[in-house]
């Protein structure tokens, strides 16, 4: 049965994403249509439905139009399109006994600025790609790349996924994710229902390291105000750090991934999972099952299954 606060949570959730993607407006809810859905769908046992929602709803944002109503005006969340469906068996499983909580006691701060429209979103991207190319901060780095990597995707996702660095494949194309690793972080974005072109790819550093060592801390530091500067323009509702350099880098901590998966973090107003890095998944299948946990997390909280 339908949990109704935790449906109207989501439907919250949904409506602040696409007031931050720039959908400046949401029809206005119709109590006598609400009032039926609710008999509908027979919110029983948790009071009424506005009891739920006094109690789901999250607090409307500061920067919200007064005409949005996230509780009761969000459609109800739906699979994004174009997802092939292809769910690959070898990381499904069971739901994982984790904390939905984020771990800050802080309400989100949000980004800074206002949420651009794609197109804009689009232009600045473009922008600081170009500034990326041209970049010389790390002289080993930037004399041993092909191409810089800086980044490639859905400008307004409800889901970035966050990695490491580039490697062969991805120097010589400049496309994140296309090797071997690649193709594995797209079956699990598959698994999602997503297809690669729902959700953002990037990376913590933006050219390859030397024999695919980790990145230095200083190139890191480096590269810092680049993925910085495409999160605040993206602003997606979810980023997925993939292994332990992109999750260091972003919440700025020492912890393990062992350590800082199974909960949500927060990067401004974003909610940010952790999982392990595809390349580490092929060296170590028997992880996949706990990936797919960390995914089906993020489903689970964005209403997608
Ligand atoms: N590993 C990463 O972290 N990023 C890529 O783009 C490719 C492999």
């Amino acid at each position: 049965m339908l949990d109704p606060a935790v449906t109207l949570a989501q439907a919250g959730g949904l409506a602040e994403h696409l007031q931050r993607i720039g959908v400046q407006w949401l029809p206005t809810a119709d109590p006598d249509a609400a009032a039926a859905l609710a008999e509908h769908f027979r919110f029983a046992g948790s009071g009424s439905p506005d009891q739920a929602a006094d109690q789901a709803a999250p607090p409307s944002s500061a920067s919200a139009p007064p005409s949005v109503q996230p509780a009761a005006a969000a459609p109800p969340a739906t699979p994004v399109a174009g997802a092939s469906g292809a769910v690959q068996p070898s990381v499904g499983g069971p739901a994982p006994a984790f904390s939905l909580e984020v771990d800050s006691a802080d309400p989100a701060e949000p980004y800074p600025g206002p949420s651009l429209a794609s197109d804009a979103r689009a232009a600045e991207l473009a922008k600081f790609s170009e500034q990326v190319a041209a970049c010389t901060r790390c002289e080993i780095l930037s004399k041993c790349r092909t191409k810089t990597v800086f980044g490639e995707g859905n400008v307004s996702p409800r889901v970035a996924f966050f990695g490491e660095g580039p490697g062969r494949d991805e120097d010589l194309s400049g496309r994140p994710f296309v090797g071997k690793a690649g193709q594995l972080l797209t079956k699990m974005i598959q698994a999602c229902k997503f297809a690669r072109e729902d959700v953002y790819i990037m990376n913590t550093v933006k050219c390859r390291p030397p024999n695919n060592r980790n990145p230095e801390p200083t190139e890191i530091e480096n590269c810092r105000e680049y993925f910085q500067a495409q999160l605040e323009i993206l602003r997606p509702e979810y980023i997925v750090c993939l292994g332990l350099v992109s999750a260091q880098a972003l919440l700025r901590t020492k912890l393990s991934v062992g350590r800082l998966r199974g909960k949500f973090h927060q990067y401004f107003d974003s909610k940010v999972l952790v999982t392990y890095h595809p390349s580490y998944l092929l060296r170590n299948p028997a992880a996949k099952k706990a990936a797919w946990d960390d995914l089906q997390l993020m489903l689970r909280d964005a209403g997608l299954m």
